[in-house]
């Protein structure tokens, strides 16, 4: 587009910074929440929006078809089931809202509960787009440290006490208990009820953030802290990114109406993408329960190989934990990387990775540290792009010292 109309001056203060355009994704993408492309279910997909249209496509003429403001009735429904089945939780298609994917509710609670100068408690290692969110809106976040069970209770009780005795009452305690970004740990049983007796001691809610709980290895998950909690102080997120697709764009919010209530009014986009939901509800009630196997499953093969070719291409310099599931590997390198750095040199040779520090509250901890998403690369795609990176990385950094012990 051309002219010379300059919009600048027009900009009130506080804008967030432009958005750098897009120029294409990298050769070797190991960036980002996507998905698994072998497995979108297209022909099932195909042949619910087949079906859904043909019987209720006439009520797109309204907004929000016949089910209201809050979602979907059938996806609703389909939701309520599934969450008592495998979260155990009780909840009333009432008690769900359905958004534009999980970051809308991110976006949603934090404009209910928020205002600049708060404090919230978060994961010492989390979810970039929960961190950005935060810096943008002036809040406080207090990072707790994290072990092979997810959030440190210890550390938790700690930062309560030390906020108490300054008189600070947190907003919310943010967690993703269940399979955690970048992590990919699991809260056991018994830590989450200490986690909710300390919620309750220091009436803090708890923000709970579940989007990739379908996809634990074994199929198992703990009851979801929203199940478990007796005084209604969780508010549960999750997503259809994970499990289906993330381009759909379909999340889900599950509190009480005094929550409900106010995301409500703040959801000013008169309803999320109808036909994603009314498509989901489609496919999923009949058949999420036999999806989500193959899924999991393809996902673990290649966790196997981006493992396998990590020991072989860094061997001892590349750390990390199996995750419990997921779509994501956190790998330690030596103190002498700096991740930032890395992921500049890698993109440079065509290999996209998520550096450490932009997944945590703290810079020295995670500088060597960087995220792996090896759900969207091919097996082939993983075991080029970590030889691409672990050449450049040994060029710029000495790391490893010999590549594919072959030296
Ligand atoms: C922990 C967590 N929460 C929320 C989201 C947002 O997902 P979506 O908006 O696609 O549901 C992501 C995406 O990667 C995530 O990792």
């Amino acid at each position: 587009m051309t002219g010379s109309f300059d919009f600048t001056p027009l900009f009130p203060p506080g804008l967030p910074a432009g958005a750098v355009k897009w120029t294409g994704a990298p050769r070797y993408n190991f960036t980002g929440g996507n998905n698994d492309a072998d497995q979108v279910p297209v022909e099932g997909l195909i042949a619910a929006a087949d079906t859904v249209l043909r019987r209720e496509g006439r009520t797109l003429a309204t907004y929000g078809l016949a089910s209201g403001p809050q979602g979907y009735r059938p996806l609703r429904q389909f939701l309520a089931a599934k969450l008592k089945r495998d979260a155990r939780m009780s909840c009333s298609l009432d008690d769900i809202l359905i958004v534009s994917g999980s970051l809308q509710a991110l976006d949603l609670v934090n404009g209910a509960l928020l205002a600049k100068g708060d404090t919230v408690i978060i994961e010492e290692e989390t979810y970039q787009g929960a961190l950005t969110r935060l810096a943008r809106l002036g809040v406080n976040a207090v990072g707790i440290p994290l072990d092979r069970d997810g959030m440190r209770m210890d550390m938790l009780a700690v930062q309560l006490a030390n906020l108490k005795r300054r008189d600070i009452r947190p907003k919310y305690i943010y967690t993703i208990p269940t399979v955690q970004n970048p992590t990919g740990t699991i809260m056991p049983e018994g830590r989450r009820m200490e986690l909710l007796k300390l919620s309750e001691e220091y009436d803090v809610p708890i923000f709970e953030d579940d989007c990739y709980a379908d996809l634990t290895w074994e199929g198992l998950r703990p009851p979801a802290l929203h199940a478990m909690s007796k005084t209604g102080g969780v508010i549960h997120i999750g997503s259809f990114s994970k499990s289906i697709a993330p381009a759909l764009r379909v999340g889900y919010v599950v509190a009480g109406w005094q929550v409900l209530s106010r995301l409500l009014a703040l959801k000013t986009d008169a309803g999320s993408g109808a036909l994603e939901q009314m498509v989901l509800a489609e496919f999923c009630a009949p058949r999420f329960s036999e999806h989500i196997p193959k899924l999991r499953h393809s996902l673990r093969g290649k966790l196997e190989v981006l493992m396998e070719t990590l020991n072989e291409q860094f061997g001892t310099a590349a750390e990390f934990d199996t995750p419990k599931g997921g779509i994501f590997l956190w790998v330690r390198l030596p103190d002498s990387v700096d991740t930032l750095k890395l992921f500049q040199s890698a993109l440079a040779a065509g290999v996209a990775i998520n550096p450490g520090p932009e997944w945590s509250t703290n810079g020295a901890h995670s500088k060597g540290r960087m995220r792996l998403c090896f759900a969207n690369p091919s097996k082939e795609e993983i075991r080029q792009g970590i030889t691409v990176l672990a050449q450049v990385c040994r060029a710029t950094f000495g790391v490893p010292s010999r590549i594919a012990n072959r030296e």
